[in-house]
């Protein structure tokens, strides 16, 4: 069988094995996926010890992305403009790709699963992490008609536009009734806190995303919500949705994503 693994500090919690299982099932394929606990600093040895063992890839979640990005020989476009690796390709001979799948899962999850169009429209994204960064490009591949990128340290989303040919704008001076699609990058729901965007943000806006799920994502979905939001969705079909795209780069299949969302909304 071919093994795949998902390698996290902490990884129990992960529903990735879950969710590659139901994909599995779709491509009538027998595969093993396991979760791997390393410890801090040494990613590298347990990822090598992995694929000696006949590993056909893997995934990295926090707090590996970077470790990861190191760990191989060479990056994709999507990996490289993220500063982080989620996905890990052996090419043989001792010789690795990284990659970067987060980017495609949420575009994919936008477009695809909550049906919302990213072309012409407007995109506020909130954060300036490496979340947040690994999606910026993918999304505008899909040629919205601007992206703007708003941060609590204003000097961070600077950087993050400059580096993009984006529009960095301060949170206390967002235009009100101008975005489409609001996302929300920033770590704060972690702890329960809001990014401090005024309510008329959500004026006309479509679709409210967080990239967390869960009951992370929850604090800032209703004040997205109760802002005047049409339409909210938290980070599990990012989730599922970057699942996909690595078993495509692994396999060469690629996954239908919405039965196996809605699979996970009820396990
Ligand atoms: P990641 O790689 O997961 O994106 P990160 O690089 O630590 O993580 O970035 C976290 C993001 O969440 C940053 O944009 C951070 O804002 P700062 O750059 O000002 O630190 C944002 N963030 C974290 N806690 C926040 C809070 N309580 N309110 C607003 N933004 C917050």
């Amino acid at each position: 069988k071919p093994r795949y693994a998902v390698f996290g500090n902490p990884v129990v919690h992960s529903k990735s094995p879950q969710i590659h299982q139901e994909f599995a099932k779709q491509e009538k394929a027998d595969i093993d996926y396991d979760r791997i606990y390393a410890d801090i600093g040494a990613f590298a040895e347990a990822a090598a010890a992995f694929f000696a063992a006949g590993g056909q890839g893997a995934n990295v979640t926090v707090p590996f992305k970077l470790d990861a990005y190191d760990f191989v020989d060479e990056h994709s476009e999507r990996a490289l403009a993220a500063g982080a690796v989620n996905t890990i390709i052996p090419l043989g001979n001792g010789r690795f790709r990284g990659d970067n799948s987060d980017g495609v899962g949420m575009v994919n999850d936008i477009i695809q699963a909550q049906g919302v169009e990213v072309a012409g429209k407007n995109v506020l994204l909130i954060g300036a992490g490496g979340a947040v960064r690994g999606v910026v490009p993918v999304l505008q591949e899909k040629q919205p008609a601007s992206i703007v990128i708003t941060n609590r340290t204003h000097g961070k989303a600077q950087e993050v536009a400059e580096r993009f040919g984006i529009e960095a704008v301060e949170m206390d001076k967002l235009p009100a009734a101008h975005f489409d699609i609001v996302i929300n990058g920033t770590s704060g729901g972690l702890s329960g806190e809001l990014p401090a965007v005024a309510p008329e943000v959500f004026a006309r806006c479509a679709l409210a995303y967080d990239m967390v799920y869960g009951r992370e994502a929850e604090p800032f979905l209703q004040f997205a919500r109760q802002s005047g939001a049409a339409k909210t969705a938290d980070g599990l079909g990012m989730l599922v949705g970057q699942a996909a795209f690595s078993y495509s780069l692994w396999r060469g299949f690629e996954p239908d994503i919405k039965p196996v969302i809605d699979y996970m909304k009820n396990v």
